[in-house]
């Protein structure tokens, strides 16, 4: 088989290119990256020296370049990882997030139509439920549950879900979604929470906490997220959402806390900073319907993770801290100054 994997040299999507080359050594992986800030192909550094593996630098919403590759390599599998991801660019700049998240889902999905596919899967996120209330911890986001978006970069991986389900029922694409909760592991762009916190922690910066550091997400370590994917592509049903989640929650502060005790670094540089706008209090998923249909748990607890999240930047310095000299630095100026 030939699997598409868009957004590979990403976060999720980097761990889930090794994660198909070391599970299933028999078919081939073509990644299709535009190589955006977010993207890095130092990370897809190993991947590259493997036969079944090509790197093909493009962006997903131009419909000429996907049409042209397609022709190609007559994939069986697409998954569909490229996006904007981060909650707060999309706060600064809504217009790429549309862009990307939406029109591109759409080249994809013309493309697979054009020239057929067995599987046409949207990696999708649990954002695009909104949120919950702190005080329910009885509630927890299904399958069934409305979509409700908060920010434009939810709003965008909405649109592209319901976009993914329509041609899903008029032209009988065979798709699947899942929507996942928040990741954590190695090669995390360190605009991201946990990555921010260990990179800053480890030169003894301050650590943005937004507002008072209540708000609830449900940790998954990236892994997981790809041992789910990988199940529901091969073994889920065609039409079919599916949540990912382990049922991991805790508050920012926690986090924030764990992850400076793995380092030892004091709590001293904690620093309560202004809040996202339109910040969601809590993200909570029920993962039942993957595990009874596909059999599908996380094999990883928080404690372990964050330490082997912890020791991976360490062992690691040189790929964050490229990443931090380059324009990294006008981000961080422009987002936390005036925060
Ligand atoms: P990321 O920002 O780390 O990586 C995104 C990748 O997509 C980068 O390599 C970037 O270069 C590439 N890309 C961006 N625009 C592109 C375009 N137009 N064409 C081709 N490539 C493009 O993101 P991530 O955290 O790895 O997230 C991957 C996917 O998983 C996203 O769809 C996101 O919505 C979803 N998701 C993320 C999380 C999370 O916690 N990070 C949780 C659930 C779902
Ligand atoms: O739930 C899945 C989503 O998780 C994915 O769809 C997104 O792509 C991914 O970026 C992530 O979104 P969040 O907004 O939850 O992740 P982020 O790491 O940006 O923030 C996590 C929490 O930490 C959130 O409540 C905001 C807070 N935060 C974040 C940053 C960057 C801080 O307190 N300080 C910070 O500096």
């Amino acid at each position: 088989m030939t699997i598409l994997v868009t957004g590979g040299a990403g976060f999720i999507g980097s761990n889930f290119v090794y994660y198909q080359l070391k599970q299933h050594p028999e078919d081939r992986v073509v990644c299709l990256d535009k190589l955006t800030y977010a993207g890095n192909l130092a990370t897809l550094e190993d991947a590259m020296k493997q036969k079944n593996f090509r790197f093909v630098k493009g962006d997903i919403a131009d419909r000429a370049r996907v049409f042209e590759l397609f022709r190609e390599e007559k994939f069986d599998i697409v998954v569909n990882f490229a996006a904007e991801s981060h909650v707060d660019r999309s706060i600064e700049d809504p217009g790429i997030f549309l862009t990307t998240n939406i029109l591109g889902t759409q080249v994809l999905m013309d493309a697979c139509r054009a020239f057929g596919i067995g599987r046409y899967h949207q990696v999708s996120t649990d954002e695009v439920y909104g949120d919950l209330p702190l005080d329910r911890p009885d509630l927890f986001f299904t399958e069934e549950t409305p979509i409700h978006t908060s920010s434009p970069y939810s709003a965008s991986k909405a649109s592209a879900d319901l976009l993914v389900l329509a041609y899903h029922r008029t032209f009988k694409l065979p798709v699947t979604i899942t929507r996942c909760s928040n990741n954590y592991g190695p090669y995390h762009f360190p605009e991201k929470l946990i990555p921010l916190i260990i990179s800053r922690a480890l030169n003894d910066e301050t650590l943005p906490v937004y507002g008072k550091g209540e708000n609830v997400r449900d940790w998954l370590y990236v892994e997981d997220h790809c041992s789910a994917i990988d199940l529901v592509i091969r073994k889920g049903r065609v039409g079919e959402i599916y949540n990912i989640g382990g049922h991991n929650e805790r508050t920012n502060l926690q986090v924030v806390k764990t992850v400076l005790k793995e380092l030892n670094k004091p709590e001293s540089l904690i620093t309560y900073v202004t809040d996202r706008p339109g910040h969601d209090q809590r993200y909570a998923i029920d993962p039942t319907k993957i595990h009874n249909e596909l059999g599908w748990l996380p094999a990883t607890k928080f404690d372990d993770g964050i330490r082997r999240t912890v020791e991976w930047y360490l062992a690691n310095r040189p790929w964050w801290e490229n990443i931090l000299k380059g324009d990294y630095q006008h981000y961080y100026e422009r987002m936390y100054a005036k925060r």
